[in-house]
């Protein structure tokens, strides 16, 4: 009895999980979707690029009426998409005009690690910090949002993140829809809850993976529509929730094409009608549309039989996320590409290999040990490539997010992956029951004493101690001595 009892409890709970979560068809799109700005920026002397951010509190109104208070970058809520070219200097002026310390972190950039913007880079109330780097990567997606050690989720669910678009020369050669906000656009993806006029951050589902909400918004817009001018649209899709996985298609079933990852182009196109995401995680995909019609991008519940399907973690939810709405008449677009990258800048594994490692993720920390500040998990070597083996061991939900590479994903299960991650990758989603294994490069510079992180980015988890760090070295040289007085546990 007590097991039949259980089990109707559970299927409940189940089904109130469901129904709660459930925003496919009741959804009107009644509001234009807001593209952030492209950052004001200004070429100093020695041409380097210069952008100013400033972190601040405010109020945004999501819905008429409704006062949210929020964080944000140069605004109330999230932040400008900051765009650089492969080549350029960039400097950025970030102030914190917070009332807590708190950091901003250029997730999936190469660069230096004082300038990364981890929990060792803390920016104080009233503070500034001007990290210099220069770009050295392909076009790709990135992102920048807050890394404050044990607070990450909270800082990013108030409001604090934004884009950071890389361009490159032979990419922008390619035929792919290239307008800003017109047939190039962020799609930044969030879960919010609300409790009247405020967001309700106290009230997540599951105790296991950290926050979840009730409905999705689109840089920072309930239920949006964007019009369509174009044949085709590019949508840089951002999983920039805190611990919700999506699983994207559009609700006509159509297919789209995926361009991009994390870091970069894939070799060639890969047809697809749907597509997980992490948090973190980016992708690029190129849809077609014809005059006039009308489609809905969703998040779908994981399909039965689906190597990834579990119940946890929002699996079994399905949201309706945005409206695309052609125009009667539309732009022609060419046709993509067969190739759009004759070589990924990401090491195959083939060459010499300085070191295998293993990492276990599980809630409690990765390889048994709970994030510490002030020590190291990791030496590796400048011009390195090694091999990194990473495991969830405790069925819940996990990805893995590594600073400063792009890596490749040799093996998923001991098998190739599948086409569509083949790419560059910065985040890998590691659900229960996976294995991936890595290739990664570190090319520098090195820098015994600044450590850069690797963790799950379930933000709760990375909060509770899913992180490690590691420093890249100088042929024959030690880790250095790392200051552990940030740590908040
Ligand atoms: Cu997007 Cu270490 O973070
Ligand atoms: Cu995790």
């Amino acid at each position: 009895i007590a097991v039949l009892i259980g089990g109707l409890a559970g299927t409940v709970a189940w089904l109130y999980a469901r129904a709660e979560v459930s925003t496919v068809g009741e959804v009107d799109f009644a509001q234009r979707l807001s593209v952030p700005a492209e950052a004001k920026s200004r070429v100093a002397k020695d041409g380097t690029r210069v952008f100013d951010l400033d972190m601040r509190a405010g109020e945004t109104e999501f819905r008429p009426g409704q006062k949210t208070p929020t964080w944000g970058f140069n605004g109330s809520y999230l932040g400008p998409t900051l765009r650089a070219e492969r080549g350029e200097k960039v400097r950025v002026n970030v102030d914190n005009g917070l009332e807590e310390a708190s950091t901003v972190h250029w997730h999936g950039m190469h660069l230096p690690a004082r300038m990364d913007g981890g929990p060792h880079q803390m920016v104080e109330p009233g503070g500034s910090w001007s990290p210099q780097w220069k770009i050295d990567q392909p076009a790709s997606t990135l992102w920048y949002h807050p890394h404050p050690h044990g607070k990450t989720e909270q800082h990013v669910q108030k409001g604090l993140a934004g884009m950071f678009i890389l361009d490159d020369k032979k990419a922008a050669k390619l035929p792919l829809p290239d307008r800003y906000g017109v047939n190039d656009v962020p799609v930044m993806v969030q879960d919010v809850r609300f409790d009247g006029a405020k967001f309700d951050h106290g009230h997540g589902m599951m105790q296991n993976t950290g926050f979840l909400g009730d409905r999705t918004m689109v840089n920072g817009t309930l239920a949006p529509y964007h019009q369509v001018k174009d044949e085709a649209i590019r949508l840089r899709l951002l999983n920039a929730s805190t611990a919700r996985v999506y699983n994207f298609g559009f609700a006509d079933d159509r297919d789209f094409a995926l361009v991009g990852t994390d870091g970069g182009l894939l070799e060639k196109p890969a047809e697809m009608n749907r597509l997980k995401l992490s948090p973190g995680e980016r992708a690029e995909v190129v849809v077609r549309m014809k005059p006039g019609e009308r489609t809905v991008l969703r998040s779908y519940p994981y399909e039965a039989g689906d190597f990834w399907s579990n119940r946890f973690g929002g699996a079994d939810d399905s949201f309706d996320v945005m409206e695309l709405r052609a125009d009667k008449q539309l732009r022609p677009a060419p046709e993509l590409p067969d190739r759009l990258a004759d070589r990924l800048e990401v090491p195959d594994g083939k060459g010499e290999i300085a070191s295998e490692r293993s990492f276990d993720l599980q809630t409690s920390g990765i390889n048994g040990k709970p994030m510490k500040m002030d020590r190291i998990d990791a030496t590796v070597t400048r011009g390195s490539t090694e091999i990194w083996n990473v495991r969830n061991i405790d069925g819940t939900q996990h990805n893995f997010h590594v600073h400063d590479v792009q890596f490749r994903i040799l093996e998923l299960n001991g098998r190739r992956p599948p086409e569509h991650l083949r790419g560059p990758k910065d985040t890998v989603f590691v659900p229960g029951g996976t294995t991936v294994k890595l290739a990664l490069s570190f090319t520098g510079p090195a820098d015994p004493d600044v450590p850069y992180m690797y963790h799950c980015h379930l933000l709760a988890h990375e909060d509770g101690g899913m992180m490690g760090q590691f420093v890249v070295v100088e042929p024959g040289q030690g880790a250095g001595k790392v200051p552990g007085h940030h740590d908040h546990h």
